[in-house]
């Protein structure tokens, strides 16, 4: 089998748990300390730890094989470099921000009109030069590779356009979130000439069982045999329920199955209303369909 290599952010955001998600899935990446190029013992599998603006240019010119990084960065390389080589094999669950307008928090808003004549620093420039494009609007485009939530305060821009997660970066320099540019996530990306070799395949088929087992979890519960029918439309399972008899009654069974959605209090309390009884959920650590 033929060595895949995979980019992931060196440190930021997303660095943890891209990490994290490797690990989950089983592919046993070694401790980086520091290195750019890291094994994994469990795959045949080389991790790049490099900085996620340098992940979509690696994977395009065929340095890396595959890997994660916001939509925000790999919108921003489409948009500049047309006839990109890289397609999105999954939407993963975390790193979810957004990339907003925000403007010194004492400045009034008014709607999107007012950004008319504004200078907007960024380094998202081909996106937001996109939005405003789709929006009928102008502004100048101040592009910046880095700190440009300081660029208001050292007078370089009006406003600034970037990506916001707590909002804690903007707080911390008086600005406010006025507006919503595009919502991102982080994302699995690949050359497109490797979209559908098997290794390709197999490492989405790990962080789907890792994504689902997740937010899936195991439902076990005694109940009347008539009450299963409406047991399940609260508690939708991935398939049917697995029926159990119970020592010493006909009546009774124990109902096991796998919910895809997080279990509130509501649900339990609607499942003890039509009769069950001895409920317990309990996480899954893997799945694969
Ligand atoms: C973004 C952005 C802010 C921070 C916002 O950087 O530039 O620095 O996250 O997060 P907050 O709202 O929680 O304070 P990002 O991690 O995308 O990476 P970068 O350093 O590579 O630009
Ligand atoms: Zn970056």
């Amino acid at each position: 089998m033929s060595l895949l290599t995979l980019a992931i952010q060196k440190s930021g955001r997303l660095s943890t748990s891209s990490y994290s998600l490797l690990q989950k899935s089983g592919l046993g990446p070694e401790e980086p300390n520091g290195r750019l190029k890291v094994p994994c013992t469990q795959f045949p599998l080389d991790l790049f730890l490099i900085r996620d603006d340098d992940i979509p240019g690696s994977i395009s010119s065929g340095t890396c094989t595959c890997g994660i990084v916001g939509s925000n960065v790999l919108q921003e390389y489409q948009l500049e470099h047309l006839s990109s080589q890289i397609v999105v094999k999954r939407t993963l669950d975390f790193g979810a921000c957004r990339l907003a307008l925000a403007i010194p928090k004492d400045l009034e808003w008014n709607g999107p009109r007012q950004i008319k004549g504004l200078r907007i620093a960024t380094s998202y420039p081909n996106i937001l030069k996109n939005f405003l494009k789709q929006e009928g609007l102008e502004a100048e485009v101040v592009s910046m590779s880095g700190s440009v939530e300081a660029a208001p305060e050292l007078g370089i821009a009006d406003a600034i356009c970037d990506i916001v997660s707590s909002g804690e970066t903007l707080r911390m320099n008086g600005l406010k979130e006025v507006l919503t540019i595009t919502d991102v996530k982080a994302v699995f990306i690949c050359r497109r000439d490797q979209e559908n070799s098997k290794e390709i395949e197999r490492l989405c088929t790990r962080f789907d069982g890792v994504m689902g087992a997740e937010n899936a979890r195991y439902i076990m519960m005694n109940a009347k045999r008539s009450a299963v029918e409406a047991i399940s439309q609260v508690a939708p399972g991935l398939s049917r329920p697995t029926l159990l008899p119970l020592a010493g009654s006909d009546e009774m069974v124990a109902i096991h199955m796998v919910a895809r959605e997080t279990m509130f209090w509501e649900t339990l309390e609607k499942l003890r209303e039509l009769g069950a009884r001895d409920i317990l959920v309990v996480p899954i650590e893997k799945m694969m369909a």
